[in-house]
């Protein structure tokens, strides 16, 4: 057994996603015992080392009793490093099996104890109260790479457009995106509150650099419980000098397509573990429909007049979840909803100049009901229009001065928009609810761990 020295210079060490490169020979795996079956003088531990899952297979007959008993004993997420013959299996999840020769306990977790995540059922409460262990089952790997392909993916597609990535302060002065979500955080003498979008400052970087981009984390001081929202969340936020609504809407759809694309290249496997139906995300092709607000209106009020929606949706409203969900639902692709009511958003959009009532924005909801992963906009260009509306929100004017100066320095028209990493992890991976995206999720009643 305690022969790990003897190990590392005989068997070569692999990990279990490239085991398949050494069949037939004698390798080293190091990892974490999922879990173990026995039958009879066969053990039948299986393997996770984070790239992959391996069955291997101890014979009594074949190994010593001691190494034959210590896995006998092994207990869930014990920690273990085997060495064994690699043999092909067709049968296997993975295509291999590995014969085990050899192995060395690192951390065995006590009997009496054991981990709390076994292969049954758990409710929800229970699996987040041990996210830090949940994060180990194959699942909820396969959605973190998910995540990180899109966050790639995200990065890649701006940097391969001429993008610069530009990172805006995490400690702003006021707010972005309305007061009712701020986070205060004391500042020695003054007031400072957690970024709710990068949006602000990456205007101003686009007007030094063209075409900018930025990725970080948000916040928002969210006090419903929904299935869409976080507390602390990611966001891509690209910004384009001389670019308006009709370009934003492009660069959007084909932002969108790429991402969705590399997933469906590179992480086909997790989708499959994760249970996604993948048919739905091929269907997925341009255009994306380009729906007016008040076409929106229209929908929702059939739907309601049908009976699909209970409530009545008035013009001059902001679209709810289930009225994201409705409409989003009627669609195999994503769809962008364009000029909603200025009134319903933010203070920095440009009014429309045929129906100044309206802002130049939109809204990207995705298909099956996952509603908005997208919010953006052409920015306001009248420094005078800019300075009314910002005292009409009631914000500070002395914090949004350098803003300001924008508008006096070269104003030209320009557009964004923000995607939030967490619901296109929700959607592309076919998730519930956002708190299984991110690792370690942050909501109205959720600190720990
Ligand atoms: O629509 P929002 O509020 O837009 C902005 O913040 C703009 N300043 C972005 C821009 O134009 N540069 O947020 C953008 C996106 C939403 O579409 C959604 O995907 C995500 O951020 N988001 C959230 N995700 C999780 N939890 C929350 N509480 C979220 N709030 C917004
Ligand atoms: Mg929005």
């Amino acid at each position: 057994m305690n022969s790990s020295a003897k190990t590392e210079t005989e068997a070569p060490v692999t990990t279990i996603r490239e085991i398949g490169r050494h069949e037939g020979q004698t390798v080293t795996i190091r990892g974490w015992l999922y879990n173990l079956r026995e039958s009879g003088k066969l053990l039948f531990p299986i393997f996770r080392d984070g790239s992959g899952i391996i069955q291997g297979v101890v014979a009594k007959q074949q190994v010593s009793p001691a190494l034959f008993d210590a896995i006998k004993g092994l207990t869930q997420e014990s920690s273990v490093i085997a060495t064994g013959k690699v043999r092909a299996d067709k049968r296997a999840p993975g295509g291999y099996e590995i014969d085990v020769s050899d192995a060395q306990v690192v951390q065995r977790v006590n009997p009496d104890n054991p981990y709390p995540i076994t292969p049954k059922e758990h409710g929800v409460d229970f699996l987040m109260e041990h996210r830090h262990l949940w994060l180990r089952s194959p699942r909820q790997a396969a959605i973190l790479r998910v995540r990180a392909e899109i966050i790639k993916a995200a990065r890649d597609f701006f940097d391969e457009r001429g993008f610069t990535l530009t990172d805006p302060p995490i400690l702003t002065p006021a707010a972005c995106e309305g007061t009712t979500t701020l986070f205060p955080v004391d500042y020695f003498e003054e007031q400072a509150f957690l970024t709710q979008s990068g949006q602000l400052y990456i205007e101003a970087t686009a007007m030094a650099l063209g075409k900018v981009y930025s990725f970080g984390p948000t916040f928002r001081a969210e006090k419903s419980k929904t299935r869409r929202h976080l507390t602390e969340f990611w966001m891509v936020e690209p910004e384009v000098a001389y670019l308006e609504l009709d370009g934003l809407m492009e660069l959007a759809e084909q932002f969108i397509t790429f991402i969705l694309k590399r997933c469906l290249e590179k992480r086909r496997p997790e989708l499959e573990t994760i249970g996604r139906d993948i048919a739905k995300l091929e269907k997925v092709d341009t255009p994306f429909p380009r729906i007016s607000y008040d076409d929106a209106v229209k929908m929702l009020q059939e739907g309601h007049a049908r009976g699909e929606l209970e409530n009545k949706f008035e013009w001059g409203g902001d679209l709810g979840s289930p009225d994201e969900t409705y409409i989003s639902s009627q669609f195999d692709r994503p769809i962008m909803i364009h000029r909603y009511p200025a009134s319903v958003k933010a203070f920095y959009m440009e009014p429309d100049p045929d129906r100044p009532e309206l802002a130049l924005c939109v809204d990207v909801l995705a298909p099956e009901g996952y509603g908005e992963i997208i919010g953006g906009s052409q920015r306001m260009a009248s420094y005078e229009l800019l300075l009314k509306r910002i005292h009409e929100h009631e914000l500070p004017e002395e914090a949004f001065k350098w803003y300001l100066d924008l508008r006096k320095f070269g104003g030209v028209p320009h557009a964004g928009f923000g995607m939030g990493i967490e619901r296109a992890v929700a959607w592309i991976c076919g998730l519930e609810h956002v708190r299984e995206t991110i690792p370690f999720p942050r909501m109205l009643y959720r600190l720990y761990p």
